[in-house]
């Protein structure tokens, strides 16, 4: 009993001294007045819970600070009903800080988003989650020539493809409409490599992919396409209005 004791509190003396470091160390964060406290408490916790992150709340002048005012480092995370726009920053010193980045990440992400617009005041939405960050931020350069890109749309892969959504009779049970896949995030993406995936890999031919094709194993009518075909196809399903397929699934934490 009396050893048992003793490891106890030998345990919990050495735990201090593990705990006590990083509290020490997390940083403070405050918010301007503006910024309601209960959306700031309905906030942090769940952020905390996912990143195990947490932050020592100041009166004033935190380490991480919410403020109407744009920082010097820091992003725009929503808006007040007013139409104010609130911003997360930082010190410089503090701009690479490992913690700080993960609020600001969880802050514009998906989860974090949804939290923000979920908070509720006498029943109302008080804070807007800025428009969230386009994925595209990997530049998409459009250079092809789209009347070609609709011509080669419709005389090869509308076989397959309802590319005029207008068009009732195209397109394949298990193939997508290109309307539907242009509402796809990564659809450039896809668009620049469709020819190495199944099913095209097996009709498809792209001269200059690099891609070698063994035309004996080509069983349907072959498919002939340039590069720069390639582009004028990707010019015309950016033309194209997205297919609307709803808002995502919100995860909520
Ligand atoms: C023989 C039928 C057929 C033809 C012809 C065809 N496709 Fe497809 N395509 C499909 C099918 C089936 C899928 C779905 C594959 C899957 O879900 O795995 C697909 C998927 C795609 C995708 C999505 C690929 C991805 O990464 O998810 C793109 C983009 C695409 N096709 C573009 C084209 C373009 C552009 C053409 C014309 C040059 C074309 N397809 C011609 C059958 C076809």
């Amino acid at each position: 009993m009396i050893r048992k004791t003793i490891k106890l509190f030998v345990v919990s003396w050495i735990g201090s001294f593990l705990i006590t470091p990083t509290t020490a160390l997390a940083l403070s964060l405050s918010h301007e007045e503006i910024v309601p406290v209960d959306l700031v408490q309905y906030i942090l916790p769940r952020f905390s819970l996912k990143t195990r992150v947490r932050f020592d709340r100041v009166e004033t002048s935190g380490d991480i600070h919410f403020s109407a005012e744009e920082p010097e480092v820091g992003t725009a995370v929503f808006t007040l009903k007013s139409g104010t726009v609130i911003y997360i920053g930082t010190s410089t010193s503090l701009g690479e800080d490992s913690d700080y980045i993960a609020l600001v990440d969880w802050l514009l992400s998906e989860p974090g988003r949804a939290t923000i617009a979920d908070f509720r005041q006498e029943g109302s939405q008080v804070a807007f989650p800025v428009e969230a960050v386009e994925a595209a931020t990997v530049e998409v350069v459009i250079v092809g020539d789209l009347e070609n890109g609709r011509e080669l749309s419709t005389n090869h892969c509308r076989r397959c493809h309802k590319v005029d959504r207008a068009d009732k009779y195209a397109g394949i049970g298990n193939s997508p409409s290109f309307h539907a896949m242009r509402s796809f995030e990564d659809w450039y993406t896809r668009f620049s490599a469709f020819y190495a995936v199944s099913p095209h890999k097996a009709l498809i031919s792209v001269e200059g992919s690099g891609i070698e094709k063994d035309r004996d194993l080509i069983t349907i009518a072959p498919i002939d396409l340039k590069m720069s075909d390639i582009n004028d196809i990707v010019a015309f399903v950016h033309s194209l209005t997205p297919l609307d397929l709803g808002k995502p699934i919100q995860v909520n934490p």
